[in-house]
């Protein structure tokens, strides 16, 4: 008897728990619970929302007039590219993205691999900063873009497709692609987003890719450390590694990867160069390292094995 009344005061609190929320605040409530729990897959980032639902707009017609390389994304999907000394600059979101597809060409170039005719995926494209600059092999071959962030997805779908083509994906490790499908695979500061899921994405990403074709992954290890310490003394993530360093003391230890904050935007993931490169190489081929390839990130390049 008595549990029958523990159950009912359980029970009425839980109704209680839900009654009077107006479902609106409940339901946005429940979203940014689970865009904030490091340990959810499954998710990704989506429009903003008005009480009545969202809208994706098509582009101006004066901007498809202007060349792929000049349409500009608003401020908001620029996830800070091409920021400095307080203000933004469009000549500064260009020419970064195209001296960073520039080392990417150079370490391929290096690795004597020739990319026309090959299908591209850029992973992590966010707005097509990088992936515009593929244009000429866009007509080629097909060249995609993915990103977790749904409004920039969007975005580049309505201003630079054709020739790209672009959809929203989730943290789940999988792509909606077959085995094989694409002969260059690149993501530019991704695996720096990435925590526990990062093999699993890997080895997805080396499913869809064609034996012989190769990844590009952009990484943050030591020599990024020693890099933001020399030229931003003051940056924010100092103080996340040296944070995290005084509750785990990881700096003087040997460790393969360490991650701080969490969330997949928020977080930023460190590996031991040598340590991580030795556990993917069972995997797949490392062809080149190259620090400071992508501002102070190191540049791998990654072979999938001939069959
Ligand atoms: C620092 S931005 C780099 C954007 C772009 N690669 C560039 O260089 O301009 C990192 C991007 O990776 C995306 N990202 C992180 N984890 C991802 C995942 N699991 N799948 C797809 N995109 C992801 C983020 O949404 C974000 O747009």
């Amino acid at each position: 008897m008595r549990d029958k009344e523990a159950e009912n005061v359980r029970l009425r609190r839980g109704n209680n728990r839900w009654k009077d929320e107006a479902e609106p605040e409940f339901i946005r409530r429940l979203e940014s619970n689970i865009m904030s729990a490091g340990n959810v897959v499954g998710i990704y980032y989506p429009e903003e929302r008005t009480a009545g639902g969202y809208v994706v707009y098509q582009a101006e017609p004066e901007e498809l007039e202007k060349p792929l390389a000049e349409r500009i994304p608003p401020t908001p999907l620029r996830h800070y590219y091409g920021y400095k000394d307080g203000k933004w600059h469009d000549d500064l979101y260009i020419s970064m993205g195209l001296s960073d597809t520039r080392a990417l060409r150079k370490v391929l170039a290096d690795d004597q691999f020739e990319l026309p005719g090959e299908r591209i995926l850029e992973f992590g494209c966010s707005a097509g900063r990088l992936l515009r600059h593929f244009e000429n092999e866009a007509k080629e071959a097909e060249a995609w873009g993915v990103d977790l962030h749904s409004s920039g997805i969007h975005w580049a779908q309505e201003h630079l497709s054709p020739p790209f083509h672009f959809f929203t994906n989730s943290t789940v490790p999988h792509l909606p692609f077959e085995d094989g499908y694409f002969g260059l695979i690149f993501a530019g500061s991704v695996w720096t987003h990435i925590g526990e899921l990062d093999d699993a994405w890997l080895l997805e990403l080396r499913r869809i890719l064609r034996p012989g074709g190769r990844i590009y992954i952009t990484i943050s290890d030591e020599n990024t450390l020693a890099e933001i310490k020399r030229l931003q003394p003051d940056q924010a993530s100092n103080q996340h590694v040296a944070e995290l360093d005084a509750a785990t003391g990881m700096l003087s230890q040997d460790y393969v990867q360490f991650v701080t904050r969490s969330t997949p935007w928020l977080q930023r993931s460190v590996y031991n160069r040598e340590a991580w490169l030795r556990r993917i190489s069972g995997w797949l081929d490392v062809k080149i390292a190259r620090p400071n390839a992508y501002g102070w990130q190191t540049g791998i390049l990654l072979e999938k094995r001939p069959s």
